[in-house]
């Protein structure tokens, strides 16, 4: 009978075949249990005034844990930075140069998303309820909503970094303050934080070299 025997090189190809078929599968599995979300159109056409807006801008910390609404959460980041001049596709927050370099993550229990302004739809990331790594503070795992600004290096100039860190920090600025005034105007509570673990985040949002967290920020009704 010819029984071949087992050989040291056959053996690892077989577990490095498993290992990846194995990878493969969990992480097509992940990917699926958390579906992209097709937010309802934006409401472009409500809101407050926008001095009586000013006026009750605040930051607030104390957060409910009910869910944020699928239309709320539309109208939230379209205000942030959704895009309000569709034959340029520009956005309501400025970016310098126009690089529109900043994308917003949304960390809900669910799990992590990344907010799509031209399909306006959530893309699923990661199946995962991240919230406690988004902050340090009590209030960040048990809010509904943990947005993370994100700035993508890779659109902006290339050999510019200590411009590119001051236009990414800036323009994360204005989308935080857009988010700001639309949660004043609705009545939500938000805070805006760089009290943040950057690197574990970035890790744990598998971010690449290039992206950078530049500040979270969370919203949710008010306790
Ligand atoms: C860049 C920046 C980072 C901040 N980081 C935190 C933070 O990590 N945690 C927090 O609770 N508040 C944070 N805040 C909120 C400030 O504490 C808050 O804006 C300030 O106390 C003034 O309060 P107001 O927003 O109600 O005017 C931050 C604000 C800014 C602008």
């Amino acid at each position: 009978m010819d029984m071949k025997k087992p050989n040291r090189r056959t053996d690892m190809k077989n577990v490095i075949y498993y290992l990846v078929t194995f990878l493969l599968i969990f992480t097509s599995l992940s990917a699926q249990e958390l579906k992209p979300v097709l937010l309802p159109e934006p409401q472009t056409g409500g809101g407050r005034p926008l001095m009586q807006v000013l006026k009750d801008r605040k930051t607030s910390r104390d957060f409910s844990t009910k869910k944020l609404p699928e239309q709320i959460l539309s109208n939230l980041l379209w205000a942030a930075c959704g895009i309000n001049r569709p034959e340029s596709g520009k956005r309501t927050a400025p970016t310098a140069m126009n690089k529109q370099e900043i994308d917003i993550y949304v960390s809900m229990a669910e799990g992590l998303y990344l907010y799509n302004a031209k399909s306006n739809t959530l893309e699923p990331v990661l199946a995962e309820d991240i919230r406690e790594f988004t902050g340090g503070q009590g209030f960040v795992k048990e809010a509904p909503v943990n947005l993370v600004f994100v700035a993508d290096f890779s659109k902006m100039r290339q050999g510019a970094e200590e411009q590119n860190i001051f236009y990414s920090a800036t323009d994360t600025g204005f989308i935080s303050q857009n988010v700001y005034l639309y949660c004043a105007s609705e009545g939500l509570a938000t805070v805006v934080r760089g009290m943040v673990d950057k690197p574990a985040l970035e890790k744990k949002m598998g971010l690449r070299a290039d992206q950078k967290v530049i500040l979270a920020q969370t919203v949710g009704y008010l306790k």
